[in-house]
């Protein structure tokens, strides 16, 4: 089966004078970039993976043929999608611990949580979560969460215990899940010490296989990513406007991050990576901003429908010449290295322009032995917002069938394929190739299976220090080539 994506929505034609004055004939020219077909990888592009993992494959898919991959092709993808719902529970506990927009209770780290349910404050923080989605009085979070519940036949305004309850089942399974993981990612740097290469830097050893998939996202993967491309200019890889077309996969959406210094509700929810990859290209000279006549043009995919309609949004007020704006809290407890904060500080200057913040509350001064937090904006020009085209798309299963001149140059995903075991990782990085243009990189911060001979191989990698005193806090991105 294949479908049919037209990028700028139909709403376009009409506004191209409009379009011509706010973003240049560049972007127009990529927005005539027009049709392409989206379809399942087919049993054809599929085999040597299939292959390459017998002894790993799941049942269905034993002695595979045409019928049998497209019939489990079809029912993992509905199967992938049923993840997000777990991951929008799982923000949920995030909610109900980092969240200041529905409680005065002081914040709790997870590893104090059994200090915190003696002291009384997980009890307080459930039961201000349940009056805040009983009436959520406009709050975006408390609305959204509102909805999931009653999706799922909890009804937070019913009053009674259930949904106190349904929420401390889900903190419970939270804990429970989050321990297992820490024992995974114990048991990876363990590894990673002994071998003592660098490159096992990308072995996350799949830590969130089979966990619910979260939109979690901040700007540390953006540094990375950043990073990555100075050292790839560095190195010659990349040249002086040489990406177009790029593409950023699984971009997120900050609802509140699951790590607590990252973990913020007291601003509209954002999405970042796409304005971010825009930046730092524009930034190192390796794109031409979107009005010029080749300039660049962000695809964006994701299969989460929150990302991409919020994404829909943003475009429909940019052609309305508004801006988006994205806040950018730092933690100044946090030791970050100077790139990190130079990054920071630097963030959106060839995307946008620097407004005024929206002030944290109180509590921040508190939990920070008075530093709080140091806050800026960013303004993202219409133009940019423009440039970057959100469509639907499971990579691990699913590609644009794309004219060789419309592939991309670069694609981007941070943070997605450790949600995916050895198998499925395998496939997104041959969907991945399919849509490159030869020499095109795919830059992620997972060692994803390659296939010996395949079309596309792990090229290289940049490994970034976020804080020069911890030996821990630093991450690598591999350099994927299409051949
Ligand atoms: C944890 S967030 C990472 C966000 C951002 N890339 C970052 O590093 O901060 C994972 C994102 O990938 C998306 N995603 C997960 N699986 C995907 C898939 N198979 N295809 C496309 N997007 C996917 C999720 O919906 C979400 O937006």
């Amino acid at each position: 089966m294949t479908r049919l994506i037209c990028f700028g929505g139909p709403g376009k034609i009409s506004h191209v004078g409009l379009l011509k004055t706010i973003i240049g004939a560049g972007l127009l020219a990529a927005l005539a970039f027009g049709a392409a077909e989206r379809g399942f990888a087919s049993f054809a592009d599929v085999k040597a993976v299939l292959d390459a993992h017998r002894n790993q494959l799941p049942s269905e898919l034993k002695d595979a043929d045409e019928a049998k991959w497209t019939a489990w092709s079809r029912q993992q993808d509905k199967a992938i999608r049923g993840r997000l719902r777990q991951g929008e529970l799982d923000s949920m506990v995030n909610l109900l611990l980092f969240g200041t927009s529905f409680t005065r209770e002081p914040r709790v780290r997870i590893e104090d949580i059994t200090e915190a349910a003696k002291s009384g404050v997980v009890r307080a923080r459930v039961d201000d979560l349940v009056a805040g989605l009983r009436n959520p009085a406009g709050n975006e979070r408390l609305i959204f969460l509102n909805g999931l519940l009653k999706g799922i036949g909890v009804n937070p305004e019913a009053g009674g215990p259930e949904t106190g309850v349904f929420i401390y089942n889900n903190l419970l399974r939270v804990l429970k899940e989050d321990q297992s993981i820490r024992q995974r990612a114990a048991e990876a740097v363990r590894e990673t010490q002994k071998t003592g290469d660098p490159a096992s830097l990308l072995d996350r050893s799949s830590l969130f296989r089979d966990r619910g998939v979260s939109l979690d996202t901040s700007i540390l993967p953006d540094f990375l990513i950043e990073q990555t491309l100075r050292d790839l200019t560095q190195k010659g890889v990349l040249r002086e406007g040489q990406v177009a077309r790029v593409a950023v996969v699984g971009p997120g959406l900050d609802f509140i991050d699951k790590n607590q210094e990252s973990g913020y509700d007291y601003y509209p929810q954002q999405t970042v990576q796409p304005f971010a990859v825009y930046d730092s290209l524009v930034r190192l000279g390796l794109a031409k901003t979107a009005a010029a006549p080749d300039g660049l043009s962000v695809s964006v995919f994701d299969i989460s429908s929150r990302v991409i309609d919020h994404l829909q949004r943003a475009r429909a007020r940019a052609m309305k010449d508004v801006g988006y704006v994205i806040q950018l809290p730092r933690d100044i407890s946090r030791p970050w290295s100077p790139a990190l904060v130079a990054y920071w500080r630097a963030f959106g200057d060839h995307a946008g322009a620097e407004v005024a913040p929206i002030r944290p509350p109180e509590v921040f001064q508190a939990i920070n032995s008075g530093k709080g937090l140091e806050t800026r904006a960013v303004q993202i020009r219409p133009g940019v917002v423009l440039a970057c085209q959100p469509s639907d798309l499971n990579i691990v299963l699913e590609r644009l069938n794309l004219a060789p001149a419309d592939r991309f140059d670069l694609i981007i995903g941070t943070n997605i394929f450790v949600y995916y075991d050895a198998f499925e990782q395998a496939l997104a990085l041959q969907n991945a190739g399919a849509m490159l243009k030869p020499g095109g990189l795919l830059l992620t911060n997972d060692r994803l299976p390659e296939l010996s001979g395949g079309p596309i191989r792990l090229a290289g990698m940049t490994t970034v220090i976020y804080d020069e005193h911890d030996p821990t806090a630093r991450g690598a991105v591999g350099w994927y080539r299409k051949q």
